[in-house]
């Protein structure tokens, strides 16, 4: 046999050893047999380079360094379902399916506690992979998927396909990787999905290979491309083409008590399972069904996200102690003794203000119970009353800031240091300013930012975009060095190319979340245009309240903001919304504002996105500035409003030939 028939017998011979361990979960060679098999192409492939293939196994061990991650625009947006809590609104979510759809079935899954993930397949291949980021535009981590062993390199089938599933550490994986830290004097992963999350955003994908991450397949966007008629049969087909998915745990039901009953079944197994989950995941089954429930401006009306209630746990209260916010908000702190809390090790929670340590009575010493609010940050749950000490002292609010010393201000519930020069609420905007959400500069951990804040680098906002010119003088600090200030730099440098949203929303204007920055950004497009909107005008827009308008309008009054953002400007950061890169040809649809309601043949959400890409606003209330209303079946009050406001309204096929143009 020639070289590179024997490469692709390995190749063949491998990929069969992992499909049946991995999917099949029915070995049929022994490890050793296994390592043979991989030593003999390693070295075949190292001698004969020239006949190395993209599905290799040997390609799992990870690649080149790279500087940072490359954007990716998803081509579904990779939404995810609202959250429900209790059987009551499992009813309330049956009942609301049954208005459109009479007797649903539903797929019941297992919720796999990870972070999803994007893969792509072109003829087959795995090319690239994708985290889900804020939906629409998430980061490539093709090198690091590559390194997951359940993830096939190679389908069954020699298709195009975008395969969406859950990236998690398992319980035993988790275990191994916390061990190797200790041993090497790193700081442990506090549960398995930030181990995950940490993994799969190494720049290395070496060490991702080495953390044995794992994929659970459970979604193709565009089922119907695969002659799919229901998520079962799309779950069947995922397995047919060589993912790992839930066959063992994945149910069908028909009606509420079935689904109770799957969710009482998995909390009791939830404990011996491999891996954490943290609910069920509820979909209609029916492609058809799925479509004539829609979305809703957010997420999908055909499926919902039951999640387990969060643990609780009880531990001694050793401190309270202060923390001032950005806003000057003072926020007690319980710290206790270490406990683990849905799978983390936690100190330290919120008691929110000065009120709620006042109810609830909270005295140091107390046995206390603490669980995880929403989904990271802990919280005091109950004071055991029962069994506290004799001679505890009751809760005193302090009457000076901990860090500036300065008198506190009560307001409503909240105490606030009203310092404009507090050191606190500088280093706390200037941490807001570089997270995750906004500016995403990474390397920059909190403790960094407060050192080059007493150093004097750093005190306000635009000074990260002058730090270059202490570039030498940084490279001599202790604990850094050339290649760490280099990429620092390098990320703060990137992040003058965000879009609007994300300066928006570090800028730390009070109101304005995350979700908020989005909004204006896409309706206002510029930081002029929203500089300029008066209080009137930000309050039509959806989802903006008054206190919101009043806060921005606030915002842009104060001259020290105006001045911070014309040096932003002159220092070149991007001051547009850049989340779709807009065509304009089209004049009946750039600028105009749209409103769509009832059910059209796709879901709003794809011509939302479409009309946003030919530079419309899509609004979700009719009011006189309302250019178009595109109306579906079952179109209701806002059918009526238009009328009323006589906006012109055009149906779904008058919609389509005003796209063509
Ligand atoms: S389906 C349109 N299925 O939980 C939503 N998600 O809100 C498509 N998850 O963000 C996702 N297990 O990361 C789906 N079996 C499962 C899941 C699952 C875990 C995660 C996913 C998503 C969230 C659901």
């Amino acid at each position: 046999m020639n070289i590179k028939d024997r490469i692709n017998e390995l190749i063949d011979y491998i990929n069969k050893a992992s499909y049946e361990y991995y999917i099949l979960d029915n070995p049929t060679i022994t490890d050793q047999e296994y390592d043979d098999y991989y030593n003999e192409l390693l070295s075949l492939e190292e001698k004969y380079p020239e006949f190395k293939r993209e599905d290799s196994p040997t390609n799992r061990v990870g690649g080149d360094v790279l500087d940072k991650f490359e954007k990716v625009t998803h081509e579904h947006p990779m939404l995810s379902f609202d959250d429900i809590f209790n059987n009551e609104e499992i009813i309330l979510f049956d009942e609301r399916v049954r208005k459109t759809v009479s007797n649903p079935y539903y797929t019941l899954e297992p919720k796999m506690d990870g972070l999803s993930g994007s893969l792509i397949y072109e003829n087959g291949i795995l090319v690239r992979g994708a985290t889900r980021g804020d939906g629409v535009t998430g980061e490539d981590i093709t090198n690091n998927v590559k390194t997951i062993k359940s993830i096939p390199l190679k389908l069954t089938e020699n298709i195009n396909i975008e395969v969406r599933g859950e990236i998690y550490m398992s319980k035993i994986a988790f275990e191994k990787a916390n061990i190797e830290r200790r041993k090497n004097n790193e700081s442990e992963f506090a549960n398995p999905r930030n181990a995950a999350a940490g993994s799969v955003r190494q720049l290395d994908s070496k060490i991702t290979a080495k953390r044995n991450l794992d994929f659970m397949a459970y979604f193709i966007p565009n089922p119907e491309d695969y002659g799919l008629k229901t998520q079962s049969e799309s779950l069947e087909y995922l397995k047919k083409l060589g993912f790992v998915t839930n066959y063992k745990l994945n149910k069908r039901a028909k009606n509420i008590n079935e689904i109770i009953n799957y969710i009482e079944d998995l909390s009791e197994k939830r404990k011996n399972l491999p891996y954490n989950i943290d609910g069920v995941v509820l979909k209609v089954d029916n492609l058809e069904d799925e479509k004539k429930l829609g979305f809703t401006s957010r997420v999908p009306r055909w499926g919902i996200a039951y999640k387990f209630p969060a643990e609780e746990v009880l531990t001694t209260l050793k401190e309270i102690k202060f923390t001032v916010g950005r806003t000057g908000k003072i926020t007690p702190n319980a710290i206790f003794s270490p406990v683990h809390v849905d799978g983390s090790l936690v100190s330290k929670a919120t008691l929110h203000n000065s009120d709620y340590c006042i109810d609830k009575d909270v005295r140091i010493g107390d046995t206390i119970s603490i669980r995880k609010a929403g989904d990271v940050i802990p919280e005091v749950v109950e004071v055991k009353l029962e069994r506290r000490k004799k001679n505890s002292i009751p809760f005193k609010m302090i009457n000076n800031c901990p860090i500036c010393n300065s008198k506190l201000v009560k307001k409503d519930a909240n105490y606030f240091c009203l310092n404009d020069n507090c050191a606190a609420k500088y280093i706390e905007s200037l941490i807001h300013f570089v997270s995750r959400d906004a500016m995403y500069i990474e390397g920059f951990g909190d403790r960094i930012i407060e050192d080059f804040y007493n150093m004097n680098y750093l005190k306000n906002i635009d000074d990260f975009y002058t730090l270059y010119k202490y570039k030498d003088e940084l490279k001599t600090l202790e604990g850094f060095g050339e290649k760490s200030i280099e990429n620092l730099l390098k990320s703060i440098e990137n992040s003058k190319k965000n879009s609007l949203e994300r300066l928006l929303f570090g800028l730390g204007i009070r109101h304005v979340g995350k979700k908020t920055a989005k909004i204006l950004s896409m309706y206002y497009k510029t930081m002029d245009n929203l500089i300029n909107a008066d209080f009137e005008e930000l309050k039509s827009i959806t989802d903006i309240g008054s206190i919101i308008a009043q806060s921005i309008v606030d915002y842009f009054k104060n001259d020290k903001n105006i001045n911070l953002i014309n040096r932003l400007k002159e220092l070149d950061v991007n001051m547009r919304y850049t989340g779709l890169d807009i065509d304009s040809s089209n004049n009946k649809i750039n600028g105009k504002t749209f409103v769509i309601t009832g059910t059209l043949s796709v879901p709003r959400e794809k011509i939302k996105e479409k009309l946003e890409s030919l530079g419309a606003n899509v609004t979700g209330s009719v009011t006189k500035k309302t250019d178009y209303v595109i109306i579906g079946e079952k179109a209701g009050s806002k059918l009526d409003k238009a009328k009323q406001l006589n906006i012109k309204i055009i149906n779904e096929d008058e919609y389509n030939s005003m796209i063509q143009n």
